[in-house]
């Protein structure tokens, strides 16, 4: 039998794959944040966001976005881009040691790619791009819960089955975050009945 005792965790950030997500600037130019709490069901996108940083003024004044998921090599990149904002002067609340970046591509050494909607650019080194726009916002106290519509989705063919739109989970390598540590995936325990690939 398990024994069990009341905790009070700082997070409850039980372990959920990271994305970028970009956005746009008043100058047209694109921001990128990293995220862990969203989830997806079709082509429903539901992100949860401090209210104050670039991001969420960017998504609350031009709808346009792009969820970039990252495979579990790249970190580094990303763990350092969660020190940076886009927001300047930093906004009060962020952690001690994160600073205003312009040019958060540059500081990453990232390299963009345009949209097919036009909107904030991909990030090439991510397997995957979903481009999305905005539905509704709404207000969870200093949170934000975006609710996005999936549009294009673009795929490295490496993980792609050859002549079908899936994903092969074989070879989608997801950067998993749980409790501030960064993990690959273990090996594959079974297959759901519906899966789209064997
Ligand atoms: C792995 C990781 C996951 C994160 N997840 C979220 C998240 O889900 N929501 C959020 O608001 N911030 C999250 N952050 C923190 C933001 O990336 C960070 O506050 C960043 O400065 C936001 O940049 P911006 O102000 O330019 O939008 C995460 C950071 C890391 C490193």
């Amino acid at each position: 039998m398990r024994e069990h005792r009341v905790i009070t965790p700082s997070v409850l950030y039980f372990g959920t794959p990271v994305a970028v997500v970009s956005s746009v600037n008043p100058d047209g130019s694109t921001n990128i944040a990293p995220i862990s709490s969203y989830w997806a069901l079709d082509d429903l996108i539901v992100i949860g966001l401090g209210a104050t940083g670039r991001t969420a003024t960017n998504l609350r004044e031009r709808p346009d976005l792009v969820v970039n998921l990252f495979e579990d090599g790249a970190w580094e990149e990303i763990d350092a881009l969660g020190r940076y904002t886009g927001a300047n002067p930093v906004p009060t609340g962020k952690r001690a040691d994160c600073r205003f970046v312009a040019d958060k591509f540059a500081a990453v050494g990232w390299t963009p790619v345009a949209s097919s909607s036009g909107g904030p650019v991909r990030i090439a080194e991510a397997s995957v791009h979903i481009e999305a726009v905005v539905t509704a916002i709404d207000e969870v106290a200093d949170l934000l819960v975006v609710r996005a519509r999936a549009g294009t989705v673009h795929a490295d063919e490496e993980i792609v089955v050859a002549g079908t739109s899936h994903i092969d989970p074989q070879r989608w390598r997801p950067l998993i975050y749980s409790f501030r540590h960064y993990f690959g995936l273990g090996e594959r325990r079974g297959v759901a009945p519906h899966a789209d690939v064997r």
